[in-house]
């Protein structure tokens, strides 16, 4: 309203500045809308300092559910080493109910949900330890699902293996016998480098970081999983 004391060019002035702060507001909010709409449809898009990044979405899974797994802490300082375009998602195998072929029927959910979750990522990592020189039973448990019921693939999925073990060739033959079987159903495994940490006591520190050399091994072998599911 136009006070007592203002003058009638003074009111016109103000009504003007009025116009302009109302046709800058409207183009605030519809720049909003559009950047929201943007990010919400465009799940594959970060946007970086007014610049669009593509992210790779990296799932993993992990062999063991022990408290105080190394293959934890491992998979904890790979996510930490791990560049800044990708973005890593944890997927529990942990919950999933043994796999037997009378499921195919009326595949249970949680199962479903699961092979859902791995494709919804650009790649698959498994972080596992080595049980009597081979890989724990639930990894073998999560990929037998990614095959079933008939007729479901895991042909293309780009998969890293990894993983620590006390022994003193880490892991190496738990991830030999994945990189046997899985090939031929037509996974593509990435060749190198080679993670498979010898863990002793001093190589994982209660602050969730690692010794240097295998920080080092981490981010690096980080950046070579992040461009082959990148490719
Ligand atoms: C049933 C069983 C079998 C194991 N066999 C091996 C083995 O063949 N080679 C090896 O390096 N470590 C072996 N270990 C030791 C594990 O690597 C060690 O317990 C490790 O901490 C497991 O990883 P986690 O801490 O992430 O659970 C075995 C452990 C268990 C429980």
């Amino acid at each position: 309203m136009t006070s007592r004391t203002e003058r009638p060019e003074q009111a016109v002035d103000r009504i003007q500045t009025l116009s302009v702060s109302t046709a800058t507001l409207r183009s605030i909010y519809f720049s909003c809308v559009a950047y929201s709409l943007l990010v919400r449809n465009v799940d594959h898009i970060g946007i970086l300092g007014g610049m669009l990044t593509t992210m790779a979405k990296i799932g993993y899974i992990l062999g063991s559910a022990a408290d105080d797994s190394i293959n934890q802490k491992l998979a904890l300082v790979l996510e930490e080493q791990a560049p800044d375009r990708a973005e890593l998602n944890y997927i529990d195998i942990h919950q999933l109910p043994i796999y037997n072929r009378n499921m195919d029927q009326d595949f249970p959910r949680p199962m479903t949900e699961f092979k859902d979750l791995v494709w919804s990522n650009d790649g698959l990592l498994v972080v596992t330890p080595e049980h009597n020189q081979s890989f724990p039973a639930v990894v073998k448990n999560a990929l037998d699902i990614m095959t079933r019921p008939w007729g479901s693939s895991v042909e293309g999925l780009k998969m890293g293996i990894t993983g620590a073990s006390p022994g003193r060739f880490g892991t190496i033959n738990s991830q030999a016998q994945l990189r046997q079987f899985l090939p031929p159903l037509g996974v593509k495994i990435m060749g190198s480098p080679l993670l498979a940490v010898h863990a002793t006591k001093d190589t994982f520190n209660t602050d969730g970081t690692a010794d240097a050399t295998t920080t080092q091994r981490a981010k690096a072998y980080m950046e070579a999983f992040t461009q082959f599911v990148e490719q």
